[in-house]
């Protein structure tokens, strides 16, 4: 939610923040602006995306500095326009010349901005990020540090912030409290960033910014301090990311080269980690705490949109493999449901940014309450992966594409994998845990055999694209495939779909059902088989056309509904893993068909980073 990028060295700032910018583009863009301070701060703002602020640019002078910010919004607070676009400047008549970028919420922002207007100041647009540059303003004395300290002590709710000022032309200060917030160290330049990707390209020593924190950077040198001025002395760290991997490459969206790397991405995500052969599990972020999981009462899995769906499953994972009781929640309503944590709680919170501000505020209340707290992220260094007390990492690479793919697989590779490990612990036999193991390391195949029938799903995606509202139905473990499904659609190509459990149909969504309703039904040679056969033809005898996700083989079902995508036969507990890809490429197809924007889908962001 929003991307910040600020620079100070001795290189031009100018393109390297639209760099940035267009690294962190994912992260919001329904505006973009840009400040660099030049004698005084020059400030360009815009609607849309980043290539047209760069177009804008072309035709300013005055940007040649080596200092300055800039910001790619998601909007809150204020709807998207040039003058709510930021950066953002303190007041006009009585300012300071000191603008801001700002990702986050200022949530005390009406009451702020009362007191200002009281004080004589007047806003230009509707946003809390502007409050707070005129916060800054109003306490501003001669130190820009001190102010912007002075002034998070008045603020509740997230931010991250850059902040210049006309006065100090060569300083950048830059803070953090719930948002995402990198200072990347070169030599005597400092690249500031949401995240890795923009810094990686110039230096690869950085440290991230802890929770009321603020840096004071300087060309040669930098200090950081609490919002209180306490000096304190952030941890350096080597930047393992490799700019190569998110390159598109001949793929025409990321959302499509993410799915076909996934057979990679799991081979990676099990790389080291499984040994079929001694019916072993391997998982390194958690070894200390191995004996605290084997023994746990209860488990909850938190998560959002993707990263629920794929929790939803490994409470199913939990439950079969480790008979530990599971849960699972929105993590946006555990934290404000008083949960009850009792002895022996193991909360984990999914997340492929480790970013997701409601997930990280779950699992502050998880902890605080005295939850034993994991992690199972992709990013590295990100925040959950940073405040949990262990994790897996998902190691399946960045995903850049705005509709999580390759994240989901991981989540669920590494779910059973972690449930596999409790599991063995607990008493599963060693041969079924071998040979569970045999078949975790034949999915990638599975999943690249799947990848194969893009054409075909391209076809069956052309017959139907037309349809503005589907069903997605599953049993068991496909259930929040389904949910999945229909998620996938709704958000990359704005048809309305609705995923749920299929018996649940007949409770009242049946009504939707006629001939211009299609369902897509998850239907494999498993237990509830012969129950989902039931599902379809309730369907059917309604008028509704039926796409199945099917068994390989199955000439049964071909034989009885309209269309069919195959997948290879595999365990049920595994079948998500599989079962998910071909509706993530009819999703993808569609999408295609109908000219979205796959990879930025309309109001949506990558990282959702506020409440
Ligand atoms: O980074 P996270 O996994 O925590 O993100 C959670 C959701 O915001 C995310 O999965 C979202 O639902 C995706 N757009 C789904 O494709």
């Amino acid at each position: 939610m929003c991307g910040i990028v600020a620079y100070i060295g001795h290189k031009s700032a100018k393109p390297i923040l639209l760099e940035g910018l267009k690294r962190l583009e994912y992260r919001g863009y329904d505006s973009a602006g840009l400040a660099v301070m030049n004698a005084n701060i020059h400030v360009a703002r815009t609607v849309g995306r980043v290539r047209v602020l760069e177009e804008m640019l072309k035709q300013h002078e005055g940007f040649d500095g080596t200092l300055g910010i800039a910001h790619t919004r998601w909007a809150t607070h204020g709807e998207p326009s040039e003058r709510n676009a930021h950066p953002h400047r303190d007041d006009e008549s009585n300012g300071h010349g000191i603008v801001l970028i700002h990702n986050g919420i200022i949530e005390n922002y009406t009451v702020l901005r009362k007191y200002l207007q009281d004080r004589g100041h007047t806003f230009q647009s509707d946003t809390d990020t502007e409050v707070l540059a005129h916060l800054i303003g109003e306490l501003y004395d001669g130190d820009l540090e001190a102010a912007v300290q002075a002034a998070l002590r008045e603020v509740t709710g997230a931010y991250a912030i850059a902040v210049i000022c006309e006065n100090e032309p060569d300083v950048l200060v830059v803070a953090r409290k719930g948002s995402p917030l990198m200072v990347g160290v070169g030599k005597d330049e400092y690249i500031v960033a949401s995240d890795s990707s923009a810094i990686v390209a110039h230096t690869t020593q950085a440290f991230h910014l802890e929770d009321y924190t603020v840096a004071r950077l300087t060309r040669d040198a930098f200090r950081t301090t609490t919002i209180d001025n306490v000096p304190i002395s952030p941890q350096i760290k080597e930047l393992e990311f490799d700019l190569g991997q998110i390159d598109l490459g001949d793929y025409e969206h990321y959302m499509l080269k993410e799915i076909f790397e996934q057979p990679q991405a799991l081979r990676l995500c099990l790389k080291g980690r499984i040994n079929p052969r001694d019916g072993q599990v391997v998982l390194g972020g958690i070894t200390e705490f191995a004996r605290d999981l084997v023994k746990a009462k209860r488990i909850i899995f938190v998560g959002q949109g993707t990263a629920f769906h794929a929790a939803m499953v490994s409470e199913y994972l939990m439950e079969d493999l480790a008979k530990i009781p599971t849960e699972v929640e929105f993590s946006s309503e555990f934290r404000y449901r008083n949960p009850i944590i009792q002895d022996g709680t193991v909360l984990i919170a999914i997340s492929q940014s480790g970013e997701t501000a409601d997930t990280i505020a779950a699992l502050q209340e998880g902890k605080q309450r005295g939850a034993l707290t994991l992690g199972l992220v992709n990013v590295v260094g990100s925040t959950i992966s940073r405040e949990t007390d262990a994790g897996v990492y998902l190691r399946v690479g960045p995903e850049i594409g705005v509709a999580s793919t390759k994240a989901f697989l991981g989540q669920l590779m590494v779910a059973t994998m972690l449930a596999t490990f409790i599991g063995r612990r607990r008493f599963l036999a060693a041969d079924y845990v071998s040979s569970l193991l045999d078949e975790l390391e034949t999915i990638p195949d599975c999943v690249e055999k799947v990848t194969q029938l893009s054409d075909q799903i391209h076809d069956v995606t052309a017959k139907y694209a037309d349809r503005e509202n589907w069903l997605f139905l599953g049993r068991g473990y496909n259930y929040p495939v389904a949910l999945e499904g229909a998620l996938k659609l709704k958000e990359i190509s704005y048809i309305h779909a609705e995923g749920m459990p299929a018996a649940e149909l007949k409770h009242g969504a049946i009504a939707l059902v006629d001939a211009e309703t299609p369902v897509v039904a998850l239907a494999l040679q498993d237990e509830l088989y012969d129950k989902m056969r039931a599902n379809i033809q309730e369907v059917q005898v309604r008028g509704g056309p039926v796409l199945a996700i099917a068994t390989e083989g199955d000439a049964d079902i071909a034989a009885s509904v309209d269309d069919v995508l195959w997948v290879p036969s595999c365990p049920e507990e595994l079948a998500p893993v599989i079962t998910a890809v071909p509706l993530q490429l009819f999703a993808y197809h569609t999408a295609v068909y109908h000219g979205c924007d796959v990879d930025q889908p309309r109001n949506l962001a990558k990282s959702v980073t506020v409440e």
